[in-house]
């Protein structure tokens, strides 16, 4: 079954993603980030707490009027006493009613922050990072990561900063009446909080992580399942996929029993020392009390504060979990902000200077990350400004490589790619790629509208462009004919459209982009020959001044380019004009007889 449980990309391999002084530290930097709203919370909520401190000590003073019976001075001090209690109450819930009305743009500020820096790292991360990892598990952590930012602050601040204020106030004012009791109620307290340290670290912590695990790789195999949706369907599997996803909830589920039974287990040792602590302390107040050491207000006062000291540890031992749970949720996108893209802009890169479109390779190698030995050795290749080449080669020869490099998407690993000019290594990646455009083998759109997909290299594009674009790519009357035009929203990744239309609107797109340098993988494979003919009839013109690449197993498609040149195994191994290559009888002349011997081509090469 373990092909089953196979949802962890390579984000879950290590123990820990981030330490947690790197969480502390992004806690931090989002706290401090407003600093007035939080003053203003702190203020109103630091007056609540005082209000509760007090409360002890303003219902002993209270009892003790009351014992001495209802004279005509007690039933006044009485009064004072009752006005006291009432005002601390008052204040108490006052305070923190407006605090929270600085809490509340503070927190949503910080989670939109959140939520929108995890959205950058992920989009800065390189090609071979989406590619390893599950879209659906980064969706999942990222959008955890927003609510656990809330659970940690709001345990932190709500919680445990008030319980930890409450109960040193508590201690001191118990230590000066009586030290011997205040040492119990500190030592209690300093119990209470060891215990709920270690059963967190030791005993929920390793289960916890496992949990979070299981819950992001629901995430994954969901979106996984979801998004190949067709092919389920195709092969009828939905049983096969159902049993598959139910067995990854099913480990959420006996890893959330364990960690769930584990916090419950820790929550019994909490009540057992705070039950020490309540029942010591009112037990020890009595026994001074039967020594003649104590009054009925001091009895009261040890009452009130136990009832108050408990609620706050109630309240504590409970968020121990929740801000652990926090901690271990928000890990993911802590550690997205510390890691190093593999495709990164050199410091002070500069914005690329599009040129004519010269493209030089010299002495690259490359290869994949997890490859055996580098698919480009000492790969050199000048494309001169304006010039069409065309790039064929048996399938896995690395055509679609080439335009990758060319991109950057990633990096050589040695000698340099020149545009212009200049080492694509030094200009920014997005100035870079805004000047090429591409087709790419396998097109996806956005699920929006078709004219936000065609113009998505010039949003601002006028509407006369769009649709002279989409002409050119002979898209324009499918488009027209549709109810909503233009406006007719595609499908996620585009599914709403056929193949070939698909194939159109990224011609479109790349139309409209009017960057200096072109590239079509297999733009026009899913085509009928027909309109191929004629989306090559109007790339003609397009050509005009800038440089073109063009992918194609088709040959009979690729005739006019300037030069051809033949990919093996990530070496060129002919080059030439069409006529040249057929006499030379080597690989082309052989892919070019076999596809004209029709279909049988692929299967050969
Ligand atoms: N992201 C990747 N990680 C690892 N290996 C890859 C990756 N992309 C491609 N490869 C491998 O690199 C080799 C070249 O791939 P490439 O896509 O460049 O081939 P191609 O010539 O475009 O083939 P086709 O004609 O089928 O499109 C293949 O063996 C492929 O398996
Ligand atoms: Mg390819």
């Amino acid at each position: 079954m373990s092909d089953t449980f196979d949802f962890d990309d390579e984000n879950e391999g290590g123990q820990r993603k981030a330490s947690l002084r790197q969480v502390a530290a992004f806690m931090w930097k989002h706290w401090s980030s407003q600093p007035l709203k939080l003053a203003l919370f702190g203020l109103f909520f630091g007056l609540a707490v005082a209000a509760d401190l007090a409360f002890p000590f303003a219902s002993a003073r209270l009892v003790e009027t009351l014992t001495a019976g209802p004279t005509e001075d007690g039933r006044r001090a009485a009064a004072a006493g009752y006005g006291v209690v009432a005002l601390l109450a008052l204040v108490f819930y006052m305070a923190r009613n407006i605090g929270v009305r600085f809490w509340i743009p503070f927190a949503s500020n910080n989670m939109e922050r959140i939520v929108s820096d995890g959205f950058r790292d992920v989009q800065r991360f390189s090609s071979d990072w989406h590619a390893d990892n599950f879209a659906g598990a980064t969706v999942r952590r990222v959008s955890r990561a927003m609510n656990a930012y809330d659970v940690i602050s709001d345990t932190m601040v709500w919680y445990m900063l008030p319980a930890g204020a409450v109960l040193i106030g508590v201690t001191a004012m118990t230590f000066v009446q009586w030290p011997a009791i205040g040492l119990f109620t500190g030592g209690a307290i300093a119990a209470f909080l060891l215990a709920a340290y270690l059963m967190g670290r030791f005993y929920i912590a390793r289960p916890l992580r496992e949990y979070i695990k299981a819950d992001t790789a629901i995430g994954a195999a969901l979106a996984d399942a979801v998004t190949s949706n067709a092919t389920v369907k195709s092969f009828g599997a939905e049983a096969r996929e159902q049993a598959r996803f139910d067995a990854i909830v099913g480990r959420w589920r006996a890893e959330a029993n364990r960690t769930w039974r584990r916090s419950t287990d820790s929550w019994v040792l909490q009540n057992m020392l705070l039950f020490i602590l309540q029942a010591g302390l009112l037990g020890l107040v009595l026994l001074e009390w039967s020594r003649g050491r104590a009054t009925a207000g001091d009895a009261v006062f040890a009452i009130t504060s136990f009832l108050l000291v408990s609620g706050y540890l109630r309240m504590l031992g409970e968020n121990v979990q929740n801000l652990q749970k926090g901690v271990a949720d928000i890990e993911d996108v802590v550690a997205y902000a510390a890691e190093r893209a593999d495709v990164v802009d050199r410091p002070g890169a500069r914005a690329f200077k599009p040129g004519k479109g010269e493209i030089a390779f010299e002495a690259v190698s490359f290869g994949y990350k997890n490859a055996a030995e580098n698919l480009y050795r000492d790969f050199s290749l000048e494309v001169a400004a304006g010039e069409t080449v065309a790039l064929v080669g048996p399938t896995g020869a690395g055509k679609s490589t080439f335009v990758k490099l060319v991109q950057r998407l990633y990096d050589v690993n040695g000698g340099v790619i020149r545009i212009d000019g200049q080492d694509v290594r030094d200009v920014t990646q997005a100035s870079l790629r805004r000047s090429i455009a591409l087709v790419p083998q396998d097109p996806a759109l956005f699920h929006r509208s078709l004219r936000e997909n065609i113009a998505y290299a010039r949003p601002d594009a006028p509407m006369e462009d769009v649709i002279a674009a989409a002409r050119r790519a002979r898209a324009h009357d499918f488009i027209a004919a549709l109810p909503n035009g233009y406006e007719t929203e595609v499908g996620e990744r585009g599914v709403k459209l056929s193949g070939g239309e698909r194939q159109r609107v990224a011609l479109a797109r790349a139309f409209l982009a009017d960057a200096p340098i072109l590239i079509l993988d297999e733009a026009t494979s899913s085509l009928d020959v027909a309109t191929e003919r004629d989306v090559q009839a109007a790339m003609a013109e397009l050509k005009q001044g800038r440089t073109t690449i063009v992918i194609a197993h088709r040959l009979s498609t690729i005739r006019e380019a300037d030069r051809i040149l033949v990919f093996n195994q990530g070496r060129i191994v002919e080059q030439g004009k069409h006529a040249e290559l057929i006499d030379a009888h080597g690989l082309y002349a052989k892919l070019n007889a076999m596809s004209r011997g029709e279909l049988l081509a692929d299967e050969a090469a």
